[in-house]
């Protein structure tokens, strides 16, 4: 059988922007109190005992090596009011930070306000995922938001979250 791929690049990342995620902000904090902050959709739930999730970053990413020398890493799962932090935190920039809101979890790593769930969690592998590395961390943090409106992403652009008729709110 012939493994010929049978897609484009773009064919693929069509494809793949199919699958409807959340957005989160993953930040962390170096040895230097320098802190990181990239928006991430490949975030996702790997094991409940242990807590373990992962998201996958970019080698292209400016702050790959950063992270990858940290010992913790933090998930801010985002409400559709986040926007504006989801865009300044998918840029590469030297002032992300500058006039940003956010507290200090125990790991030192920024956590937004606003958030609908953090966790924090210390960094267990890293994994070659091709053109990105993929990071496991085990998370012993958590802090749950309000419940509000989700922020979404679908087919490369950030989609509102409808709740079904019969939820009369959030959560
Ligand atoms: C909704 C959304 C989701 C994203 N998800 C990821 C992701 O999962 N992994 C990744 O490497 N980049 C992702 N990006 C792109 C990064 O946020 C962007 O490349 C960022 O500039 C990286 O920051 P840095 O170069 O300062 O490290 C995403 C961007 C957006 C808008």
């Amino acid at each position: 059988m012939s493994r010929k791929r049978n897609f484009s690049k773009r064919q693929l990342r069509d494809a793949l922007g199919m699958f409807a995620t959340g957005v989160t902000i993953i930040t962390s904090c170096t040895r230097d109190d320098e802190l990181l902050g990239v928006t991430c959709n490949s975030f996702n739930s790997v094991s409940l005992d242990p807590p373990m999730v992962l998201f996958s970053l970019s080698r292209q990413a400016h702050s790959l090596n950063k992270f990858e020398g940290c010992d913790f890493f933090a998930v801010n799962i985002l409400a559709d009011n986040q926007r504006d932090l989801s865009d300044r935190f998918a840029r590469p920039s030297l002032d992300k930070w500058d006039n940003v809101e956010y507290e200090t979890g125990v790991t030192q790593c920024p956590m937004f306000t606003g958030s609908l769930a953090m966790f924090e969690c210390y960094t267990r592998f890293h994994y070659d995922g091709g053109d990105h590395v993929i990071f496991v961390g085990e998370a012993f943090n958590m802090k749950v938001g309000s419940p509000a409106a989700p922020l979404l992403f679908y087919q490369g652009g950030y989609r509102a979250m409808t709740p079904d008729a019969s939820d009369s709110e959030w959560g």
